[in-house]
């Protein structure tokens, strides 16, 4: 554990690159180890949790080479060719590399076993179970469906449709790699649309994937079992939920003007970005093009007054992972942010509406939370700040409230700064880099 303060910064100002993205970073890694020949990447990211899904590719058969910084190639087996792995898989703190890994071993005749770190282990899997079940997979796991478990893959897995219950990227995507090697169709329907990523690789990969809208409006995606996967390079966009920290910086701290690089902008990503202009933030996209089907754009972002909003329900998916940073700018905000449906924070790396809310009240911020709704008061300006943050395993967490303390009027400290190396190697100084004053602080 490394506690850090972060202090008040000057104005920001200056580029950067935001990190690889996460979500895509780990599906490069595994439909490249599904695809026949050498796939490139450029701009992988070099995060815990995506360094952990290349060990476990590995560990399934897959060629895995680091030729320098975020440059990795992946000589891949081939679709039906995963080898059961020696050893249990470690999936450290990545839910995404969990679930995925899941589906994708469920359709093969081995037997994997998982686990994770403590808050991994505390993650619900029943989710991603219950339609690997139904393809012809066999879970047994702790008590509640929880980390450690052995997935028994199908010898013989059949193609399902399966409706999700929760809006969930990581439960679509873990049926759609399971269906990979069935035969026949296998269809996710999704009644909110969730980051597609996995969607848009697969076409990358040469699958055949179509997108139809359900009677009651739900996404219907298709997805044709056993197809041949062919080796496709591809650069990794810069990661939107990462971009988030600086980019909310940026807007807070007087005076400043940041430039953001090669930043993702997919539709289903970009939540945030939509309420912070609605709160009234200065944000320019900028160079628009696509990268391996994806697109990106340079960001900048001037600082300037914000005013609280509603965020409603049906955004969360666009945005679920931005939480604990919107609430940050909602307490320099003038007014009440009131932020709707947010459930399924309950079960992320930590509850994270609670570390929200416990956090900002330490920091002297009003805050309450009611069900699945976080009402935060803003009063237009700097909060007091000056508290000790417990970041519970939470890299979200922890890199929200150090740039909280950055424009507050007191410091903020946190217990533990390791944990943002799962996806964002390189924040304190990229931060530091431009203006911010974040270090080691005593034990
Ligand atoms: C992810 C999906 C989201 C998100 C996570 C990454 C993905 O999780 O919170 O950080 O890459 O599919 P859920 O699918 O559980 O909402």
């Amino acid at each position: 554990m490394t506690p850090l303060t972060s202090g008040t910064a000057s104005a920001l100002s200056g580029r950067l690159r935001a990190p690889g993205d996460k979500s895509v970073s780990h599906r490069a890694l595994i439909l490249g180890a599904l695809a026949v020949g050498r796939t490139r990447v450029s701009g992988l990211l070099e995060g815990e949790d995506v360094l952990r899904t290349a060990a476990a590719m590995g560990a399934l058969g897959a060629g895995i080479e680091r030729n320098g910084e975020g440059r990795w190639t992946i000589d891949g087996i081939g679709l039906g060719g995963l080898t059961e792995p020696q050893d249990v898989l470690d999936l450290g703190n990545s839910g995404t590399g969990a679930r995925l890994l899941m589906g994708l071993v469920a359709s093969h005749p081995i037997t994997t076993f998982l686990t994770g770190d403590a808050s991994l282990r505390r993650r619900p899997m029943a989710r991603v179970a219950a339609p690997l079940e139904r393809i012809g997979a066999r879970i047994i796991a702790r008590d509640g469906v929880r980390m450690p478990l052995a997935v028994i893959g199908a010898s013989s897995p059949l193609p399902i449709a399966y409706r999700l219950p929760v809006a969930s990227a990581q439960v679509k995507s873990a049926v759609l790699l399971a269906g990979l090697n069935a035969p026949g169709e296998t269809s996710v329907i999704e009644p909110q649309p969730t980051r597609d990523h996995s969607e848009r690789m697969l076409r990358h990969f040469g699958a055949a994937v179509s997108i139809t809208e359900e009677p009651d409006g739900a996404r219907r995606i298709t997805l044709k079992g056993q197809p041949e996967l062919k080796a496709a390079d591809l650069a990794v966009p810069g990661d939107p939920s990462s971009a988030a920290f600086p980019a909310v910086a940026a807007l807070l701290l007087p005076g400043s003007q940041v430039v953001i690089e090669g930043v993702g902008v997919n539709p289903l990503r970009t939540g945030l970005y939509d309420t912070l202009a609605a709160m009234g933030a200065e944000i320019h996209f900028g160079n628009a093009r696509v990268a391996a089907g994806e697109p990106v754009a340079d960001l900048t972002l001037r600082a300037g007054a914000l005013s609280g909003v509603e965020v409603p329900a049906e955004r969360a998916p666009r945005m679920i992972d931005e939480y604990p940073i919107l609430a940050v700018a909602a307490a320099f905000a003038r007014g009440r942010t009131v932020m709707h449906g947010l459930g399924e924070l309950r079960v992320k790396e930590s509850d994270r509406l609670g570390a929200i809310a416990q956090g900002l009240a330490a920091c002297g911020v009003s805050v309450e939370v009611a069900g699945d709704t976080l009402a935060v008061d803003g009063e237009g300006g700097p909060p007091p700040g000056g508290a000790t943050i417990a970041t519970k395993l939470d890299h979200r967490i922890a890199m929200a409230f150090l740039v909280l303390g950055m424009a507050a009027r007191r410091p903020v400290r946190i217990d533990d700064g390791d944990t943002i190396a799962t996806s964002f190697p390189g924040f304190v100084a990229a931060m530091n880099g431009l203006g911010a004053a974040i270090a080691p602080a005593q034990p």
